[in-house]
């Protein structure tokens, strides 16, 4: 592995060369993926690598609970074992999907038995990229991954950061293996405490407004199940608003906002009690919280 084919990329931009074709998996060819924890993200990821055209032949999944390993067999049609070792050995990728405080454990359990030249892909929250890397054979390409909750109906948003010796090779593949949990962009490792605070926090700061908008209605006097799906619709249209017309969010607003109207007195009650300021609090806040849990682990 070149200098040039380890190196991490900047937010947005393409990682190094790494194009060495027979030197392990690839986006096109991806050969067998292991999933290591078959919970609710081990899952997902399952399903999302058979949507990405894995053959169910090609997939594996260990988990420890062997009612849950059938569960996930029958669902998907994928080989299951309680063994993590045996899941890993000849995979040429492995998608590890356990907890965050038994990455430790579990990796120092597969690194003996993995085989040369495979892609770990890691979604636990606030593990470092080198706390894998101190762990695995010298030269095991690794990418982390910061998805979010709505990846599991398709419409998440991951941020994946390329170890040492990960370059646009495996990004690429992590990126198809990835493809079918929504929108994949590629950060740089030190910029996932800030894509934590937003995408990876942020389904709970949409759920906190469609919430207040719901008990706003209540408040107004509608009943709460059809405030609540106005609230819904309302926000799920305007983030599809926002996307299909590339507008910025604040020309959309102010071309809702007619002159001495409801919309722009409503605004400026947001504006009053802070709301604006309260969302990069909050934001702050989370990215704080996560470079705290990250140097804990050992960054
Ligand atoms: N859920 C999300 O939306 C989300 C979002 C962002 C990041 N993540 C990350 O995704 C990871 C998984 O989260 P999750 O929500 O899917 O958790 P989860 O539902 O608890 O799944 C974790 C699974 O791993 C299994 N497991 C535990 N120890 C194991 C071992 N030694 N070997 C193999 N499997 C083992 C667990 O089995 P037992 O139940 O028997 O312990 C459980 O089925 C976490 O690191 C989390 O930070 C999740």
């Amino acid at each position: 592995m070149t200098q040039d084919e380890s190196a991490t990329p900047e937010a947005g931009t393409t990682a190094g060369a790494g194009t060495t074709p027979d030197a392990g998996p690839s986006a096109a060819a991806p050969g067998p993926v292991a999933v290591v924890g078959g919970g609710v993200m081990g899952a997902t990821l399952v399903g999302a690598v058979l949507a990405g055209g894995l053959a169910p032949g090609d997939v594996r999944v260990a988990e420890r609970s062997a009612a849950r390993v059938a569960e996930l067999v029958a669902a998907h049609g994928v080989q299951g074992t309680a063994d993590n070792v045996a899941a890993v050995t000849d995979a040429a990728v492995v998608l590890l999907a356990v907890k965050p405080d038994v990455v430790a454990p579990v990796l120092d359990e597969i690194a003996p038995h993995l085989a040369p030249g495979a892609l770990v892909v890691s979604v636990a929250a606030g593990v470092p990229l080198a706390a894998y890397e101190s762990r695995l054979p010298a030269g095991t390409p690794v990418v982390r991954v910061m998805p979010n909750t709505p990846a599991l109906i398709g419409r998440g948003a991951s941020a994946i950061a390329a170890g040492t010796a990960a370059g646009e090779r495996h990004l690429a593949l992590a990126e198809r293996l990835l493809a079918a949990t929504g929108l994949v962009v590629r950060v740089a490792e030190k910029d996932l405490d800030a894509v934590t605070a937003i995408s990876g926090s942020g389904p709970a700061y949409a759920f906190y407004v469609i919430d207040a908008m719901a008990e706003a209605g209540v408040l107004l006097g509608l009943p709460r199940d059809l405030a609540t799906r106005l609230a819904v619709a309302t926000v799920e249209g305007s983030a599809a608003l926002v996307r299909e017309s590339g507008d910025h969010p604040v020309v959309l607003r102010e071309r809702v906002s007619s002159p001495g109207g409801t919309t722009v007195a409503a605004v400026r009650q947001l504006d009053v009690h802070g709301v604006r300021a309260g969302v990069l609090a909050a934001a702050e806040a989370a990215r704080d919280r996560s470079r705290a849990l990250g140097a804990a682990y050992g960054a």
